[in-house]
């Protein structure tokens, strides 16, 4: 059985302060490097954050940003592609240049070609200073499903039907919910210089004790956050019920 050593370090907080707390790790990496890199990922864990940054009077100008995944077969400009919603939760809050935030692009034709393109971009951009994280109640990390390999670069993913339920709160029916998507894979992930996982909510609490307590597993795909030398987890108390 895998054990990892990572340093973890778990904060407990009220789901007030999450936002301003995961805030406070993306300024350290903002005034950490010139030409900082920071991971961005999308659903509903790092939205108290966006909205913390937003608030901020400071300039994000000299950023890069990269999302963790995005969805296969939904159209240019649908409002639940990934896309759309980093322009809705960051690039205009944000003030964002649009141009300095990169997802994998889903509408090439050529999927292969397209992760490795992205893995490329993070490559030359120097990395990706700190990635932010929420987790999946089935303990997925980004778009990475239970049983696929913990060292796995960006590429085509199958959703879980888990997943597909999960999200189907942000689409109309359950047919809308993609079935495919690109995503960062783990060992893009675990390649990030500091990782920013935050949850909340019971809901999150089984995931997020398998993840930092269980065996390092595919069963689990967070559970590679035990590999890395550097997470903050930041959990309600909810969510940190298990731990
Ligand atoms: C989504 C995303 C993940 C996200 C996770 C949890 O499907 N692809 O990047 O972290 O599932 O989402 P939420 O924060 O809405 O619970």
């Amino acid at each position: 059985m895998l054990r990892g050593t990572a340093a973890v370090s778990v904060q407990r907080l009220a789901p007030e302060d999450l936002g301003p707390a995961a805030a406070d790790c993306v300024f350290e990496a903002l005034a950490a490097r010139p030409k900082p890199v920071i991971g961005v990922a999308t659903g509903s864990s790092p939205s108290p954050l966006y909205q913390a940054l937003a608030a901020s009077p400071r300039d994000f100008g000299s950023a890069t940003w990269f999302a963790l995944d995005e969805y296969v077969g939904l159209p240019q400009g649908h409002p639940e592609s990934y896309a759309e919603v980093l322009r809705r939760e960051i690039i205009e809050p944000l003030g964002l240049d649009p141009r300095t935030v990169h997802l994998p692009n889903p509408h090439t034709g050529d999927h292969q070609a397209a992760c490795a393109r992205y893995e490329q971009q993070i490559a030359e951009a120097g990395g990706i200073d700190l990635q932010i994280l929420g987790i999946g109640r089935n303990g997925h990390l980004a778009f990475n499903e239970p049983g696929g390999a913990l060292d796995s670069c960006t590429r085509l993913e199958t959703l879980t039907e888990d997943t597909r339920s999960a999200n189907q709160r942000f689409f109309d029916s359950p047919e809308d919910v993609p079935t495919h998507c690109l995503t960062q894979g783990l060992g893009t992930i675990l390649a990030a210089r500091h990782l920013l996982l935050i949850a909340q909510g019971a809901g999150k609490a089984e995931a997020l004790r398998a993840a930092l307590k269980g065996p390092v597993s595919r069963d689990c795909p967070a559970s590679v956050l035990q590999l890395h030398s550097r997470v903050t987890v930041l959990a309600d108390a909810e969510a940190a019920s298990l731990l």
